[in-house]
C-alpha cells in the first residue's frame, strides 16, 4: 500500500517506487512536514523537528515558547500567522484580514488518482498504478476549507500534489497567492537548477548553489514563456548525470508562474510552485471552490539522468494522451523557413514532389493560407483560405499532397487576432484590452481574450470548420506573443482556463490528428499543453550548434517525442551558421523529426543523402523518440555533446555525439556510454569489433580522430548475445 495512515502518531507515510514521503499532523492540527527521502519500509520518528525556543518566533501557545510555526516545517504554510516565511496560501477576509488557522480535520484514500476539474493532469489507466491522499483542512472561524491531494504511483518515483480551496462560508473570500506545492527542507546544501532563456535559446540549463534569501524563476507573460520555465530542482553538491540525489518540481500550468526556493534564517530551504501571485487574485464566493494546479514530484538517487527518465516516461506515457502518445511521429516538411509568405499552390506541390521523393511523410502548411496574410501584418482570426495564394482551396492541395503519398497538416494561431482582419473589425472587444487605454501590439497582433466564452466558442467553431473542409491529420498550434493590457489579475488565469477548454474541445473532436503546440519556437513548451498535444516546436532556432543546448535542457523534463527538431538550410536562417548536412540530420533526428528548408535548392547530392537519413531514421524511429534517453556529455560544459536512446531490453541503442569545433592535433576522445546491459556484448554498425556493456558503460569507446567543425557521428549498437 503506497500510502499508510499511522492513526497513534497520525503520521501519513507515502510511498513510491523509490521514495518515502513523510507528513504528521502535528499541533494545533497543522500539517508537520517530516521529510521525503530514500524509501523507508516504516517511519520511525528518529528524524522529526526538535521543538527549539526561538528568539522573535513568536509562540501561538503562551505556554510553550518551543513551539512556533515560523520554525516548523509544513505541508501548507499560510500566511498571516506566525510563519514569516513565504506562504502557500495568502488571502484577505471579507473584513480584510488574512488570518487563517487551518486544522486537520478529516482524510480519504481514493483509489488511482482522480482528475482535476478544467485543468490538465497526470493520469493513471488502471487504479491500481497509484493511490491518492486527500486531506481537508478548515478554518473553523472563516469555514474556508483546503484540500491537499497526494497521489503516489507504485511503479515510478513520482509524486503529484495539488489544493482545492471551497469556501463554505457566507462571505468571499479574495485569493491572492495559492502556491500548489510547499515543501520545507531541513538544509540547504543544494544546487537549485532552472532552465531560463530566450527566444531562440530556450532551456540553458543554469545550476548554482542555494543561498539565503529568494532565488528560482517566474514569469509575468501570460505563457511560460522562454524567459523562464515552471520548473525547478534541487541537486545534492556532486549530483551529476548518473549519481547523487536530485528533487525535480514541475508545475503543469502554462500561464503565469512562480516557482521559488527560500532559504531561511535556520538554513531550511522552502520551495514552492504555483500560479504567479504577483498577476493573481482569484474571488472566491461562498459555495464556490478554487482548483490550483498541480505539481509532479520526481525524486532520483541516481542523478539527473535518473530524475529526467522519469520525468520522460511520466509526460510521454501519462500526461500526454490520444492515439499519437505512442505511435511514431511522422517525418515532416514545413514550408515555413522554405517559402515564408512567399507561396502559392504550385510552388508548394513543387515542395511536395521534392519532399516524396526524400521519403517524406506529412507536408505541413505554415502561416500565409488565410485572409489576406502576405506578412505578419494581418489576418490573423480570420481562418479562411486564401483563394489568391489557394484558388482551389485546402481539401484540393490536401488531396493532391495524398496523391503523392503524404498526409497534411496546417498551422495556426488561434489565441490572436490582428488589427486588419474582418474578426476585429466586428469584435474590438474581444482582445485583451483595458477601456480607454493603448491596445500594445506586438508582431502587429493583440491576444484575443479566451476567458471570454463567446471567444472559446468562436475558435472552436473556426478551427473546427478548417479541420472539416480538408484531409488535415496535423496542427501546429502557435502563439506568438504575450499578454499586455491585462485589465484584472483574474484575467490571465481565466484566459488559461479558456485556453485548456478550446484546446481539450478540438483535440477531443479530432482524435486522429496530431497537434504540436508552438510558441515562437518553445515558448509554451510545458506540462500543461502537452497534456493536450504530444509535441512542441522546440525553439525557432533551428542551427545544430545552437540546438545542442536547446534540446540537451529541454531533456532535463520532456521525453524525445515531444520535441519537435528540422533539418534547416544552411547558412541558418537564426544565426548565419553552415554545419553539414549530416550534423543538422543527427541533432534533429532525436525528436520529432523534420525538413524546414526548400528542398528545391539541394543538389542532388544532398537529396541522396537525405533519402538516406530518412531511410535510417525510419529504421530507429521507435528507438530515438521511445527509448530510454541517456545524457553522456553536456554541451554547456565543453566542446562536446552526446547522448543516446536505448530500447526497453537494452539490447539496441543509437548513439549522437557532436563535436562543435575542431582542435589541431586532438587527443582521442573516449566516451562512457550508458544504459547498456552490463553482461550483454554489443557490436556497432560498421565498426568492426565487439564490446560488453561494462566496457562501454565503464572504459568507454574510444571514437575515431574528426575533422573541421561542427562534426558529429551517429552509432547504431546492436546485442550480439543470442
Ligand atoms: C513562429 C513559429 O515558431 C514558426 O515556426 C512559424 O510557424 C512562425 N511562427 C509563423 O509565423
Amino acid at each position: 500500500m503506497p500510502i499508510q495512515f499511522n492513526s497513534n502518531t497520525r503520521t501519513f507515510h507515502l510511498t513510491t517506487s523509490g521514495s518515502s514521503y513523510v507528513f504528521q499532523v502535528g499541533p494545533w492540527g497543522r500539517l508537520v512536514h517530516l521529510g521525503w527521502g530514500p524509501r523507508l519500509t516504516a517511519w520511525g520518528g528518529g528524524t522529526a523537528p526538535r521543538p527549539a525556543d526561538r528568539a522573535f518566533s513568536p509562540n501561538p501557545d503562551p505556554n510553550d515558547r518551543t513551539l512556533s510555526l515560523d520554525t516548523l516545517p509544513q505541508e501548507f504554510p499560510t500566511a498571516g500567522g506566525t510563519d514569516f516565511r513565504s506562504p502557500a496560501l495568502d488571502l484577505r477576509h471579507a473584513d480584510g484580514s488574512k488570518q487563517l488557522e487551518l486544522a486537520y480535520s478529516t482524510h480519504r484514500l481514493v483509489p488511482g488518482k482522480p482528475p482535476l476539474s478544467g485543468l490538465p493532469c497526470a493520469y493513471v489507466e488502471i487504479v491500481e498504478e497509484a493511490d491518492t491522499l486527500e486531506v481537508d483542512l478548515v478554518d473553523a472561524l472563516s469555514k474556508l476549507t483546503v484540500t491537499l491531494s497526494y497521489t503516489a504511483y507504485r511503479d515510478r518515483d513520482v509524486l503529484v500534489r495539488s489544493v482545492r480551496i471551497h469556501n463554505g462560508g457566507q462571505t468571499p473570500v479574495d485569493l491572492r497567492s495559492v502556491q500548489s506545492v510547499s515543501l520545507d527542507f531541513g538544509d540547504r546544501n543544494f544546487h537549485l537548477i532552472t532552465l531560463p532563456g530566450a527566444w531562440s535559446r530556450e532551456r540553458a540549463l543554469e545550476r548554482q548553489p542555494l543561498a539565503r534569501g529568494f532565488q528560482g524563476a517566474h514569469s509575468r507573460r501570460g505563457a511560460s514563456s522562454h524567459q523562464q520555465h515552471p520548473f525547478v530542482a534541487l541537486a545534492r553538491p556532486g549530483t551529476e548525470e548518473r549519481q547523487g540525489e536530485v528533487y525535480g518540481l514541475s508545475l503543469v500550468y502554462s500561464g503565469n508562474f512562480s516557482a521559488q526556493a527560500e532559504v531561511d534564517q535556520f538554513d531550511s530551504t522552502r520551495v514552492q510552485l504555483g500560479i504567479n501571485p504577483e498577476t493573481f487574485t482569484w474571488r472566491l464566493d461562498p459555495g464556490a471552490a478554487f482548483q490550483a494546479p498541480e505539481v509532479l514530484l520526481v525524486r532520483s538517487s541516481e542523478g539527473l539522468g535518473g530524475m529526467s527518465r522519469t520525468f520522460h516516461q511520466l509526460l510521454g506515457r501519462r500526461l500526454a494522451r490520444g492515439p499519437w502518445r505512442d505511435r511514431e511521429r511522422p517525418i515532416l516538411i514545413n514550408n515555413w523557413e522554405a517559402t515564408y509568405f512567399d507561396f502559392n499552390a504550385e510552388k508548394l506541390l513543387t515542395l511536395a514532389d521534392e519532399a516524396s521523393r526524400i521519403g517524406i511523410e506529412l507536408f505541413v502548411l505554415d502561416d500565409g493560407w488565410f485572409g489576406h496574410r502576405d506578412n505578419d501584418k494581418s489576418s490573423l482570426g480570420d481562418w479562411v483560405v486564401d483563394r489568391k495564394k489557394l484558388p482551389a482551396g485546402l481539401d484540393d492541395l490536401g488531396s493532391r499532397l495524398l496523391d503523392r503519398g503524404m498526409t497534411f497538416g496546417l498551422w495556426f494561431e488561434p489565441e490572436m487576432v490582428s488589427v486588419d482582419s474582418d474578426l476585429y473589425h466586428a469584435h474590438p472587444d474581444w482582445c485583451l484590452h483595458v477601456n480607454g487605454r493603448t491596445r500594445s501590439e506586438s508582431r502587429n497582433q493583440l491576444v484575443l481574450n479566451l476567458g471570454r466564452p463567446d471567444v472559446q466558442e468562436y475558435l472552436v467553431a473556426a478551427v473546427s470548420k478548417v479541420l472539416k473542409e480538408a484531409p488535415i491529420s496535423y496542427v501546429k498550434w502557435d502563439m506568438n506573443r504575450h499578454q499586455t493590457e491585462v485589465a484584472t489579475d483574474e484575467t490571465s488565469h481565466r484566459y488559461i482556463l479558456g485556453l485548456y477548454s478550446v484546446m481539450d474541445r478540438i483535440t477531443s473532436a479530432f482524435p486522429a490528428v496530431l497537434f504540436e503546440s508552438c510558441s515562437g519556437g518553445g515558448g509554451r513548451f510545458d506540462p500543461g499543453i502537452l497534456f493536450y498535444m504530444p509535441q512542441a516546436w522546440t525553439s525557432d532556432n533551428t542551427d545544430a550548434v545552437c540546438r545542442l543546448g536547446i534540446q540537451y535542457g529541454t531533456s532535463l523534463i520532456y521525453p524525445p517525442s515531444s520535441m519537435g527538431a528540422h533539418v534547416s538550410a544552411v547558412p541558418n536562417h537564426q544565426v548565419h551558421r553552415s554545419t553539414p548536412l549530416r550534423t543538422r540530420y543527427d541533432v534533429a533526428r532525436t525528436g520529432a523529426f523534420g525538413y524546414e528548408l526548400d528542398l528545391t535548392k539541394l543538389t542532388s547530392a544532398e537529396k541522396t543523402e537525405m533519402r538516406a537519413q530518412v531511410e535510417e531514421f525510419r529504421r530507429d524511429r521507435a528507438l530515438l523518440q521511445f527509448g530510454a534517453f541517456f545524457r553522456l556529455l553536456s554541451p554547456f560544459e565543453g566542446n562536446e555533446t552526446a547522448w543516446m536512446s536505448v530500447s526497453e531490453d537494452r539490447c539496441q541503442a543509437v548513439v549522437t555525439f557532436v563535436r562543435v569545433l575542431a582542435q589541431p592535433n586532438a587527443p582521442q576522445t573516449v566516451l562512457k556510454l550508458d544504459g547498456l546491459e552490463a553482461g550483454r556484448s554489443y557490436t556497432i554498425d560498421g565498426w568492426a569489433g565487439c564490446w560488453t556493456g561494462e566496457e562501454l558503460m565503464h572504459w568507454g569507446l574510444r571514437l575515431p580522430d574528426l575533422a573541421g567543425d561542427f562534426t558529429s557521428l551517429n552509432l547504431r549498437l546492436r546485442s550480439s548475445d543470442k
